[in-house]
Order: structure tokens, then C-alpha cells, then sequence
């Protein structure tokens, strides 16, 4: 069973909340500076040229606003959205009905694209390329190949891994932009707009607290803020304060740097049972009792961006970072030399 934490990037049960949350348009996406100016222009270009939008390839952790900007793609361009995900589609066909479906102009968004079966997969690069639909019907010896015309459409895909994208899907990718963690003020501000929609007042400190203890990941600083807002509605107060914020994360055991349980755990036993490595992930992750997936996607790409670890040709290794974050001293070997790879 995956652990769930309150630090996950990715969306758990119950975060119904975050469609009500979610920015529509381009002008109230808060952040991403770079891809939201790339997006604007071809979404104009598109415009003037009364065609449908190039396919677009959005990718980086979750919670940083992928499925967000899918539908700000959608609600800017003025088009439906239909919505499918890589591992839901099974056979080519079940993504041959969907094609079926789409009007002219639609964004088609792919969740995890990254995990749609190869023979999927197949049926997409022709309906990318020309809207054309290559399908087999009849049995064996008998069977014939057909050809469908569809109407242009926007293939919008996520993913969390573009490197497990094959290259013949990657390539027909016209617009590809990578999210990036955001700063902490632009989580504060996301936090503020949170607290207006939410109807709960929020301090100008207790935003900025509440955005660096965030993980750098819009999704979990909203997470965040309705648990300090649960604690202050009970507390009765009518705005949330620095104080409020500081003692409930603590209590939700959310550290100063944003690291959580199983973040801490990890650096733990890298650091105290593989002498701080270089170890592999698959040992790390059987140590801790985690999969490796949530691991790779979900802890170790803040703890990189961070400096807690690098990722070395024989493995992880943990920084001296992390030894002073949890207070373990660090003894030095003269052959110290790290070979990263990156
Ligand atoms: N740039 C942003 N500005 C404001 N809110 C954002 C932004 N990006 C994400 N969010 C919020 O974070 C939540 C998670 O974003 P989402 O698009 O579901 O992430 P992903 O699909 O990358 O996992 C959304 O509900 C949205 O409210
Ligand atoms: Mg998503």
C-alpha cells in the first residue's frame, strides 16, 4: 500500500477542493512566467490562423499545475476539453472511441502519457500527424485496414517523466514546456488567492511560512492551507496568523524546509544505515517500506533541487546538507571525490 502523506504532490482522495481552486484562464495562472508567454503566443498564432493549436507536451512533478494549464489551454482557445489518462486506455480502441468523439478544435488532454500501451500509442502518431484514424476491423486472414478523417485537435499529454516518453511520441510534440518548482513568493501569492476564494483571511508572514514550507508545489501549499485554516476556524479566529500557521504545521510535522515524514526517513537512512551513500533507490525505497515510483517521483526530485542528495553514476549520496539538517555530524574520507553525473 502507497503511503499518503500531506506533502505527496500528487492529488489524494478527497482533494475535490482543487477543482474549485483552479485558475481558468492564463492572466490568474500565478508563476511559470516563460511557459505561460510561449503558450500565449501559439495560442494567439493559432488564433489568427483560425487552426487548431500544435499538440502540447507539459511535463515536471506533481502538483505543479499540469492538468491546471490543460484546461486554461481549453477555456483560452475556446474549445472542449475531453480528458483521458496513459494507463486507463487499454486497447487502441478504447482510444479510438475517444478520437471518435472530438469536435473540431477540441483539446484532447492525456494524463500520464508516459504509461499508455505501446499499441495505443500507435494509433495516436497518425491521428497527431494527419487526423487520420488507421484502424483494423474484420478477423484474421480477412482482416482490412481503414482510414477515418478526424478534425483537427489539440493533443495536450502530461507527464511526470518526459525521459519515459518514446521518441516518436515525444517528437510530435509541437510545444513542449517543463514546469518548474515555484518560488516562494509565488506560493505565497497562490496562497493568498486560495484564502479570497476560501472566504479566510490569511497574514502577508503566514502566506510566505505557509509557501516555504510547501515543497515548492502549488498543490501542497493549498493542501496546507486548508489544514492551518481548519485549525484556525477552530481556534476562532477570523484571520490566519504567523503563529497559528507555525504551530499547526508543526503539528502536521511539516519542517522548516518543507520536509516531511518519509523525506526524513529517506535522508535517515541513507545517511545512518548506507554511511551516506552512494546507494541504489531500490535499496533505499525497500528500507523505508516505500515503492520506488513515489520515491523517484515524488521525493527525491525536491530533495535534488533542494541539495539534500545527488545522484551519482553508483547512486544516491547524501549532501552535506543533510547531515547538518538532522543534526549528524559528517566524517570525511580522503577518496570523498563524488562523480556526479549531472
Ligand atoms: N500556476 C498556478 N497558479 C495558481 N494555482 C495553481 C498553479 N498551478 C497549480 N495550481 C493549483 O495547484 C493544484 C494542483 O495543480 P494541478 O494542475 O492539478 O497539478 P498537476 O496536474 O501538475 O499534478 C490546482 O488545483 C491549482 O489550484
Ligand atoms: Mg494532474
Amino acid at each position: 500500500m502507497k503511503k499518503e502523506t500531506i506533502l505527496d504532490g500528487n492529488s489524494l482522495n478527497g482533494d475535490e477542493f482543487e477543482a474549485s481552486i483552479r485558475p481558468q484562464y492564463l492572466n490568474e495562472y500565478i508563476g511559470q512566467e516563460n511557459v505561460k508567454e510561449n503558450v500565449k503566443v501559439f495560442i494567439e498564432a493559432a488564433k489568427i490562423r483560425n487552426e487548431s493549436l500544435d499538440h502540447v507536451l507539459l511535463y515536471g512533478p506533481p502538483g505543479l499545475g499540469k492538468t491546471t494549464l490543460a484546461h486554461i489551454i481549453a477555456n483560452e482557445m475556446g474549445v472542449n476539453l475531453k480528458t483521458a489518462s496513459g494507463p486507463s486506455i487499454e486497447k487502441s480502441g478504447d482510444l479510438a472511441a475517444i478520437l471518435s468523439t472530438l469536435e473540431p478544435g477540441d483539446v484532447l488532454f492525456i494524463d500520464e502519457i508516459h504509461r499508455m500501451p505501446r499499441v495505443v500509442e500507435e494509433i495516436l502518431y497518425p491521428a497527431m500527424e494527419d487526423f487520420e484514424l488507421d484502424i483494423i476491423i474484420g478477423s484474421e486472414g480477412q482482416s482490412k485496414s481503414i482510414k477515418i478523417n478526424l478534425p483537427p485537435f489539440t493533443l495536450v499529454g502530461a507527464t511526470t517523466r518526459s525521459g519515459d516518453l518514446s521518441s516518436p511520441l515525444r517528437d510530435r510534440f509541437g510545444i513542449v514546456c517543463k514546469l518548474n518548482y515555484y518560488t516562494d513568493d509565488e506560493l505565497a501569492t497562490i496562497v493568498k488567492r486560495t484564502s479570497k476564494i476560501m472566504n479566510m483571511k490569511i497574514s502577508n508572514m503566514a502566506a510566505l511560512e505557509l509557501a516555504r514550507r510547501s515543497r515548492k508545489t502549488p498543490r501542497i501549499a493549498n493542501r496546507l492551507f486548508k489544514r492551518v485554516r481548519d485549525f484556525a476556524l477552530v481556534e476562532g479566529s477570523d484571520e490566519i496568523s504567523l503563529e497559528t500557521t507555525k504551530s499547526s504545521l508543526n503539528k502536521l510535522k511539516v519542517d522548516n524546509y518543507g520536509l516531511d515524514e518519509i523525506d526524513i526517513e529517506y535522508l535517515n537512512s541513507l545517511i545512518t544505515k548506507f554511511d551516506g551513500g552512494p546507494v541504489g533507490i531500490e535499496t533505499i525505497a525497500t528500507s523505508i517500506g516505500e515503492e520506488v515510483t513515489t520515491i523517484e517521483d515524488v521525493v527525491e526530485p525536491f530533495l535534488l533541487q533542494e541539495g539534500f542528495i545527488k545522484r551519482t553514476r553508483s547512486g544516491r549520496v547524501a549532501t552535506d546538507k543533510s547531515y547538518e539538517h538532522l543534526g549528524i555530524s559528517h566524517s570525511y574520507t580522503l577518496f570523498d571525490t563524488i562523480d556526479s553525473d549531472e
